[in-house]
């Protein structure tokens, strides 16, 4: 039976066994799909294994994704663009494809859950990591108006406005420089709601009907969700559309099909 797995560290409560063998379901497809806990060290040594054992493609989450994208050999377009890699397939001829879906299933999310055009949004992105890099290109093509990037080292949103210039214009800035705009589309980047923490955001930075959107996801709404709610977003949620959503992508890279991932997110969702 061919084999999928996501690999990370720590890695004992991803959803994403239960999403995919619920695509593998759905699909009617045989495979098998499993967690393994692999620290950064090991990563080389479980990728052989896995890939010599039936393996066929792998979901690589923190703090692997970087990793993946050194040890691929052929990269996507987007892949490239993000410098992280969450989805590796075995190909044909022994070689290792890396992707990124973690930016279209944002997009995915946004267009087709949550029913939102980007077309002549003000967005606003805050954080300028691993986890922001990975949304910029798709969000760039998604044609705002504008798409302001804020970060506490401004120096690294400098350097992603210099990175997608060929994509788009992405004005990078320091939070202090924010008030005074406002935005229809603010999305969290950041780490800071893994450690409950909250950007240094100023109050009125939301346009009517603006859209709080957190790339992490948890049972209880995180500090960005509730300082979205106490300044009158018509909507603020978590990432977990978009986990589902980027599985669904990286199920149809590896099998050719594309899983109908919006029941499960509703049953995920109850
Ligand atoms: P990830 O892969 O999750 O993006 P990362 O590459 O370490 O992780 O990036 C973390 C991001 O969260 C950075 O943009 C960081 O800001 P700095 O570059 O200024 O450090 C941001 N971040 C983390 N904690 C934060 C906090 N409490 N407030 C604001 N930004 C925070």
């Amino acid at each position: 039976m061919d084999k999928y797995a996501v690999v990370g560290f720590p890695i004992g409560h991803s959803m994403s066994p239960s999403i995919h063998r619920q695509f593998a379901k759905k699909t009617g497809q045989e495979l098998s799909y499993s967690a393994i806990e692999v620290r950064p060290e090991n990563f080389d040594q479980a990728l052989s294994d896995f890939f010599q054992s039936s393996g066929r493609g792998l979901n690589c989450t923190v703090p692997l994704k970087e990793l993946a994208f050194a040890k691929a050999d052929q990269l996507t377009e987007r892949a490239k663009f993000s410098g992280a890699v969450n989805t590796l397939k075995l190909m044909p001829d022994g070689a290792l494809l890396g992707d990124n879906t973690d930016g279209v299933g944002l997009l995915t999310d946004l267009s087709e859950n949550l029913g939102l055009s980007l077309k002549g949004m003000r967005i606003l992105v805050l954080g300028a990591g691993g986890a922001a890099r990975g949304i910029l290109g798709p969000l760039l093509e998604a044609r705002p108006t504008e798409l302001y990037l804020a970060n506490r080292t401004v120096a690294k949103a400098q350097l992603m406005e210099e990175l997608f210039a060929p994509i788009g214009r992405i004005h990078a800035c320091a939070y202090e420089s924010l008030p005074g705009q406002q935005f229809d589309l603010l999305i969290n980047a950041t780490s800071a709601s893994l450690s409950g923490d909250l950007p240094p955001l100023a109050d009125n930075l939301l346009a009517k009907g603006a859209v709080c959107y957190d790339l992490a996801y948890s049972k209880q709404p995180t500090a960005f969700m509730k300082w979205g709610k106490q300044q009158g977003a018509a909507l603020s949620v978590d990432g977990l559309g978009m986990l589902v959503e980027q599985a669904a992508h990286a199920f149809n890279l590896w099998r050719g099909l594309m899983p109908d991932s919006k029941e499960v997110l509703t049953q995920l969702k109850e």
